[in-house]
């Protein structure tokens, strides 16, 4: 069968407007040019797609059927152009990222599939905690920034893409690893290896115990995740992470995580850029990569069941 998106499209014009002549002025054709490219789809098919009764034409029923993939394949070559103009864009651009410490877990993963992608891109990815990156989104040094939840700033545009669960851990062989629905009040009684005033961990955690009305006892502050999950595990006290952080430590069983009532504290990942910034195409290209497939290539269904 030798069919051609040109015969596709003037039939499709055709069968929209239930005419030839109509047809003929939208695509700027001859009327005779129009009828002949429908004449050879019918032959190509072997079925009439129109009939004529008096000075109306119908479309028969292999018309219908005909006309449904026509515009899916129109919509598709759409696609195609829309697909290309973005590569081309993008194969000639660069993408100045800057993540939260915590984000530094999975963000590799997702970069290197989004390299597989677009390999010409030129990465430059830069780590730091919560106040880090609203500083470097206010001085405009930086494309976008992926963090947990931005401030309500109206001068910032944040969308979520994935989960970000923050628990309570403690080494293997603590005695409240057997205990369901630990209450919070036995909790904060405990010692607490925390994350930096500047982090968001640290910031969702005084949210937590603000709403709960609760203190938490903080004995160590320190400014990496890594740190405190050594630190908790050496048994210096709980630690509050970002589930995110622990695939490995689970793994191994150098960590637990703890069941505490109203806990995980739900938060989620964003990426940030600053209202009306005109990203570049390979920014566009990694903001929309992220949301669409970052639950995929960094699946949590590991940590998810760790918590149940
Ligand atoms: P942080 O940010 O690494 O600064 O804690 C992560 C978050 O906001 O959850």
């Amino acid at each position: 069968m030798n069919i051609t998106l040109r015969q596709l499209k003037v039939f499709e014009a055709v069968a929209r407007h239930s005419s030839y002549t109509r047809a003929a002025e939208e695509l700027h054709l001859t009327q005779p040019a129009v009828s002949i490219q429908v004449k050879s789809l019918e032959e190509s098919v072997g079925l009439a797609l129109f009939e004529q009764f008096g000075k109306q034409i119908y479309m028969t029923s292999a018309g219908e059927e005909i006309l449904r993939y026509a515009r899916s394949i129109a919509a598709q070559v759409d696609e195609i152009s829309d697909v290309v103009a973005r590569l081309k864009g993008v194969s000639r651009g660069s993408l100045h990222l800057a993540v939260a410490t915590t984000a530094n877990y999975f963000i590799t993963h997702l970069l290197a599939a989004f390299h597989r992608q677009f390999p010409d891109v030129s990465i430059n990815l830069s780590v730091t905690n919560r106040q880090g990156l609203l500083k470097q989104l206010a001085e405009n040094s930086i494309d976008m920034v992926v963090m947990g939840e931005p401030p309500g700033e109206r001068d910032l545009a944040g969308q979520a893409f994935m989960d970000n669960p923050l628990v309570v851990i403690a080494p293997p062989d603590h005695p409240l690893g057997t205990r369901k629905r630990i209450p919070l009040k036995t909790i904060a009684g405990e010692r607490f290896v925390v994350r930096e005033e500047d982090s968001g961990t640290r910031a969702a955690m005084t949210r937590f115990a603000r709403r709960h009305q609760i203190a938490f006892t903080p004995a160590m502050v320190m400014t990496s995740n890594e740190a405190i999950k050594q630190a908790v595990s050496a048994g210096l006290g709980l630690g509050l992470v970002s589930a995110h952080t622990l695939e490995l430590d689970l793994y191994a069983n150098r960590l637990q995580i703890l069941d505490v009532a109203h806990f995980p504290i739900a938060r989620h990942w964003y990426i940030v850029h600053r209202q009306g910034k005109r990203l570049s195409p390979a920014a566009d290209a990694f903001r929309d990569f992220l949301v669409e497939n970052a639950s995929t290539v960094w699946p949590t269904t590991g940590i998810e069941q760790a918590m149940k």
